[in-house]
């Protein structure tokens, strides 16, 4: 009997083990870490698409200046309020009130550069199931720069061809090679994206895309609806969309190799690239060189390569340092603590 009940105790320990590694209430320890990561949690449940914003926003922070915060700002003593927010190239971003709420709890001590990484890593677990998953320090200072002009000159566009994307990461204070280009691709399982982001995709004229796949997206959203101010927005990968949008595109994801379920971070961005059922150029021109090709190859067929790559990837973009000036960690994530010139 003793030595029963030892065994069911030592299994319901065991239970609480795995329970504490799975991917709704993974514990750090850092009391810091999980505060972010409950709220994390609390808004995903709230609007699951703020996963893949949170993802999105680490890399267009730490893009600009390394990882600074800049993204989050409002307004600022040089730029005023034409901050990165207004790029053209960061349409869509969002989060910024998670980031906000998360400030609030954390308090004074933590950059919200700091916030922003982590949020991004716990979005990356939650929507990959655990499979995804980097440790992160902290120690990060916010700028107090953040400019429009300067998102725009060093954010890659969609319409990009492979050898502006390969400059684009491999350039100084980044330094990220074609694999590393090819994995951190695969964010694009993930999210939504406008009809101006992949415009050039639906004409008669574009890089290579599935027929089928550019009839479900003119059918969706057609051209037309930009020249009427209209710019709806479709989800990133095609697993995501609804059945009939599926049946237009010919798109099985079982016959794909591909998990059906919805809003997962994994490869199946690699099945749908290999299938030209993908919605960027900047995405399809990946097949273009002879590197990424074969790494696109080498995701699609081994996803436990991918998510470690990913995460290896994610923790070198999260681990850019802050290079301005006046470096401080921000009361207030969309203001700087000096509102008047230095
Ligand atoms: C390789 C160059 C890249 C280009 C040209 C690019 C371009 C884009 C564009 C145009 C959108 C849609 C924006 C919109 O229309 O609303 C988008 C969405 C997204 N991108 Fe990228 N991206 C690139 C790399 C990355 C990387 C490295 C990540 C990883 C962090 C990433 C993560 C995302 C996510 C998660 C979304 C969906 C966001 C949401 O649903 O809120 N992208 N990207
Ligand atoms: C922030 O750090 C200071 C100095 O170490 C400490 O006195 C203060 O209690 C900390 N505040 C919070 C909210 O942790
Ligand atoms: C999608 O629409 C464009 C024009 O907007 C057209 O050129 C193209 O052929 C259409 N694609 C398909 C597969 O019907």
């Amino acid at each position: 009997m003793a030595k029963l009940s030892a065994a069911v105790l030592s299994l319901c320990v065991v239970l609480a083990f795995l329970a504490g590694q799975s991917a709704a209430g993974r514990y750090y320890s850092d009391k810091v870490q999980d505060k972010v990561r409950k709220e994390v949690e609390k808004a995903m449940a709230y609007n699951p698409g703020l996963g893949a914003a949170l993802v999105r926003l680490v890399f267009h922070d730490c893009w600009i200046n390394g990882c600074d915060g800049s993204v989050l700002l409002d307004k600022t003593p040089t730029d005023g309020t034409n901050t990165e927010k207004k790029a053209v190239t960061n349409i869509g971003l969002a989060g910024f009130e998670v980031i906000d709420t998360i400030k609030q709890k954390v308090g004074a001590n933590t950059s919200c550069a700091d916030i922003l990484v982590f949020a991004g890593r716990d979005a990356a677990d939650i929507l990959s199931g655990g499979k995804i998953f980097y440790k992160l320090d902290g120690g990060l200072k916010d700028g107090v720069v953040s400019s429009a002009a300067a998102a725009d000159a060093n954010l890659p566009e969609s319409t990009f061809d492979f050898t502006d994307l390969q400059n684009n990461f491999a350039a100084s204070g980044r330094g990220f090679t074609v694999k590393e280009l090819v994995a951190l691709s695969g964010a694009h399982s993930i999210g939504v994206a406008h009809l101006s982001s992949y415009q050039d995709r639906l004409a008669a004229d574009a890089t290579p895309i599935d027929s089928d796949y550019q009839l479900a997206l003119n059918k969706t959203t057609p051209l037309e609806l930009l020249k009427k101010g209209q710019n709806p927005t479709v989800p990133n990968n095609p697993r995501d969309a609804s059945a009939a949008f599926q049946k237009d595109a010919a798109y099985d994801p079982v016959t794909l190799g591909v998990s059906p379920t919805r809003n997962v971070l994994d490869n199946s961005y690699y099945h749908n690239n290999l299938e030209n059922k993908v919605l960027f150029k900047s995405d399809w021109v990946l097949r273009t060189d002879g590197v990424a090709a074969g790494k696109l190859q080498d995701y699609k067929d081994n996803a436990a390569m991918w998510n470690s790559d990913f995460a290896a990837a994610m923790a070198k973009l999260s681990g850019l340092p802050p290079q301005g000036k006046n470096l401080e960690i921000r009361k207030n994530c969309r203001f700087t603590n000096q509102q008047y010139y230095y």
